[in-house]
């Protein structure tokens, strides 16, 4: 897809004219201009309430004089509730509207987003993350970055709006995505273009990473073993200029890593760990950090001997999405700033029962020497996260951790698909990943790593449990991880926010490709406070 970014002045001719309507602006200066130029088709429509500018709500008419075929009419919702996830969401239902039409040119009048993004009210305009009171504000946008925003997420949520599983996939459930070829977006005279363009480009590098993430975290486990994450891994390292190694399972032996091993040891698939790192051996980032993010990659859970249920057994193939996103993570940033010293790694695993699974009851021994009962076998990811966690530490000196996880169920109910839970070590850090989130226009929320429930993790015949009592049983996920790391770190539990289960106007069901975007932010130093 090319895409322009053109003053207003300038535009040429599209197939669809695409306007933002905000419901409590209906007669905002951008869409007085749509009408007039529409032949009022603005004001006829919103005569008879078609046109509200309730959120998606959108309606396809004519363009009169407009430089396009059709005028397509969006709703934003209220200007003050609009920040990026808001305009990429937005962006992506627009492009999702026109699926199956055969419109190949659009052109999106960002005018009224760009004021909308910096009219947010002085209130909420505390950069998300610092902002744990109140609740979850809008993310602000300054004026000098408003336009540059725009377009950058614009770019994302049509991308974003535009992916499908293709040939192969579910292809006949939902209707292909309009076949796009060039994406106008218009912006106010005075616009710095060439920033706005830069902007552009950012935006469809990281749309990209997000749509690999979710194509790769969709995959069935029959298609994705834990060595097919490697073998994609590989690939996607050279294509970005990473080196990766594969640590199979016999190196995985020599080495002690207990927890990781005995998760894979039901599975006539082995186990692997991946990793990716760009940058010189041993340099340090531009903010002083050798980063390091930790993906859980359980291609399949079962659950192993403590065997889950059947009911929605089939969504454990989305397990591996921490795994995914953390190594398509590395390979954007490597994209935006070649040579950029990050690492990844993928704890690669299948989770299933067998005649030589891992019991309730085993002790194994991680690879920080700990001495571990693996009370309930559905505890997996903490188990192949401890060793992941002390590897990066231990091979890679990491100064600084973040793993990434559908860790828990409690994740799930507690916080839901919109938002993920985060715990962590060290609150500049965990604040950096905040902020970072909220300029990746993705939700996150602490928990408490209480020291109180430390005494819940004990075992009688082992340093720890890998489980035990519902008491608390989320924040003992954070505290088992806890023991498997001695630098900053912050943990993501994304198994509410990993997948779709079911589709919404802006994207499809499955991978959201989740974290992504707020790891990249992380590692390009998006965290920090300007
Ligand atoms: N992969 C699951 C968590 C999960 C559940 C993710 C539902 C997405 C949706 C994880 O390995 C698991 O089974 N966790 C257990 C932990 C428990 C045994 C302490 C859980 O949440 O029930
Ligand atoms: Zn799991
Ligand atoms: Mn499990």
């Amino acid at each position: 897809m090319r895409i322009i970014v053109t003053a207003k002045s300038a535009s040429a001719n599209a197939g669809v004219f695409v306007a933002p309507v905000f419901s409590d602006q209906l007669d905002a200066p951008h869409l007085s201009e749509v009408d007039a130029k529409s032949g009022g088709r603005v004001a006829a429509l919103r005569a008879i309430g078609e046109v509200t500018g309730g959120r998606y709500v959108s309606v396809l008419t004519s363009a009169g004089r407009l430089p396009a075929d059709h005028l397509l009419l969006v709703g934003a919702g209220a200007r003050a509730d609009f920040g990026r996830q808001e305009l990429q969401r937005w962006a992506a239902a627009a492009t999702r509207r026109l699926a199956g039409r055969r419109v190949i040119r659009i052109a999106v009048d960002a005018t009224g987003i760009i004021a909308a993004l910096t009219s947010t009210a002085p209130a909420l305009r505390a950069e998300g993350g610092a902002s744990f009171g109140p609740g979850l504000a809008a993310d602000s946008v300054g004026p000098r970055d408003a336009a540059i925003t725009a377009v950058d997420f614009i770019v994302r949520g049509v991308i974003d709006g535009s992916f499908h599983e293709g040939v192969g996939g579910k292809s006949v459930i939902e209707s292909k995505p309009a076949p796009l070829s060039v994406l106008e977006i218009i912006v106010p005279n005075g616009t710095d273009l060439a920033g706005a363009r830069e902007g552009a480009r950012r935006g469809e590098i990281i749309a990209g990473g997000v749509e690999r993430t979710r194509r790769w975290s969709n995959y069935p486990a029959n298609e994705m073993p834990p060595l097919g994450i490697a073998e994609e891994a590989r690939d996607r390292a050279r294509a970005v200029g990473l080196r990766a190694t594969i640590i199979t399972a016999t190196q995985l032996k020599r080495m002690g890593a207990g927890m990781l091993l005995a998760v894979g040891k039901g599975s006539k698939n082995p186990p692997c760990l991946v990793v990716l790192s760009g940058g010189k051996p041993g340099a340090k980032d531009p903010l002083g950090r050798r980063l390091a993010m930790v993906g859980k990659g359980v291609c399949f859970d079962t659950g192993g001997i403590s065997l889950k249920p059947p009911a929605e057994m089939e969504e454990m193939k989305h397990d591996k999405n921490g795994a995914i996103a953390v190594l398509e993570a590395a390979a954007t940033v490597a994209q935006l700033d070649p040579g950029r010293p990050i690492h990844a790694l993928a704890a690669c695993v299948e989770n299933m029962p067998g005649g030589n699974a891992t019991r309730p009851g085993d002790v194994v021994t991680a690879l920080n020497g700990k001495r571990v009962e693996i009370t309930n076998t559905d505890a997996e990811g903490r188990l192949i996260l401890g060793d992941a966690l002390h590897y990066a530490e231990r091979e890679l000196s990491a100064t600084h951790l973040v793993d990434v996880a559908t860790l828990t169920g409690i994740a799930y109910s507690a916080f839901g698909g919109e938002v993920a839970a985060t715990c962590g070590t060290d609150a500049a850090l965990l604040d950096e990943f905040h902020l970072a989130a909220r300029r990746a226009g993705e939700v996150y929320w602490p928990y408490p790593l209480a020291d109180a429930y430390v005494k819940n993790m004990s075992a009688w015949s082992a340093d720890f449990q890998n489980s035990g009592s519902r008491e608390a049983s989320l924040i003992r996920s954070g505290l088992f991880l806890r023991e498997f790391v001695t630098v900053p770190w912050v943990h993501l539990d994304i198994a509410g926010t990993a997948y779709r289960r079911s589709a919404t106007p802006f994207a499809g069901r499955g991978s959201t490709g989740a974290a992504h975007t707020s790891l990249v932010e992380l590692a390009m130093g998006g965290g920090v406070r300007r």
